[in-house]
């Protein structure tokens, strides 16, 4: 089935979201055939598949270039654009065509955000123009030097109430979908329940109506250690880096080519 905005909207509280990053036509064409509901090209590119430690670096032309690869083999999944640090915080029609490329260049179908109210204005003026936005609360990775790290957001009561209304504003300007990032299990859970749109949790708990992980850390494709919140289905630096050595071997043994491999 053919995902869009509507029918991501539908499954709420009838099935359970499924979300994965991709950054290549390969990763994006096992997401794919696998069946997960949404794509995403997430600014992670950054820090997964271009070596950066964070997120800052990746340009809006370098997203666009990975993200051209991933809508080729995207199938029927949703296609969400990230967009990355410094190409939508300037002045909003500045930003306004910013987004307009990801859908008019690569092929995507939505674009996604950091931020809360502070945003509406552009949210709204997008979602006129008829470029579906997704929201992000929480963690905000992009703001990793304002925190001092990558830290757990809404644990006081305080900071639980400011990205509840947060979300709340949010959803009234008409996102159709909010990622909840590295917040506590129960405020996830509040939000969840108290809005008709899709939440996607990332190290949000079990309640959110969807999850979203990042495919390096699912796929186990470095050797880095993946965070907390993530769960390791698969091996491929082992299975990659033992394959390699074997194939250095061959060479050096001449076993490989072997005979099929001749011409
Ligand atoms: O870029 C990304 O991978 C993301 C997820 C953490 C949601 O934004």
């Amino acid at each position: 089935m053919k995902m869009t905005i509507k029918t991501i909207i539908e499954k709420k509280g009838h099935e359970k979201i499924t979300m994965l990053t991709a950054f290549d036509s390969i990763t994006a064409a096992m997401a794919a055939t696998a069946g997960v509901d949404i794509i995403l090209v997430g600014d992670s590119l950054a820090n997964t598949a271009l070596g950066h430690s964070n997120t800052l670096p990746v340009t809006l032309d370098e997203m666009l270039h990975h993200a051209k690869a991933v809508s080729k083999t995207s199938e029927n999944c949703l296609v969400v654009f990230d967009m990355p640090f410094l190409s939508y915080q300037m002045n909003d029609s500045a930003s306004f065509f910013n987004c307009g490329r990801a859908l008019k260049e690569a092929g995507c179908h939505a674009v996604k955000m950091e931020g809360g109210s502070e945003r509406i204005p552009l949210f709204k003026e997008l979602i006129k123009g008829g470029i579906p936005v997704m929201g992000h609360l929480g963690l905000l990775p992009q703001h990793v030097n304002a925190y001092g790290g990558m830290l757990v957001q809404g644990r006081s009561e305080e900071s639980a109430a400011f990205i509840k209304k947060e979300a709340v504003l949010l959803a009234e300007a008409g996102i159709f979908s909010l990622v909840l990032e590295c917040v506590p299990e129960s405020l996830a859970q509040e939000i969840t329940s108290e809005l008709n749109i899709p939440i996607i949790g990332i190290g949000a708990g079990r309640f959110c109506d969807g999850q979203v992980q990042v495919i390096s850390d699912l796929l186990g494709m470095s050797s880095a250690a993946a965070p907390k919140h993530a769960k390791k289905y698969a091996d491929f630096y082992t299975t990659g880096t033992t394959s390699i050595k074997k194939y250095i071997k061959d060479v050096q043994q001449g076993d490989f080519p072997g005979k099929q491999n001749i011409f």
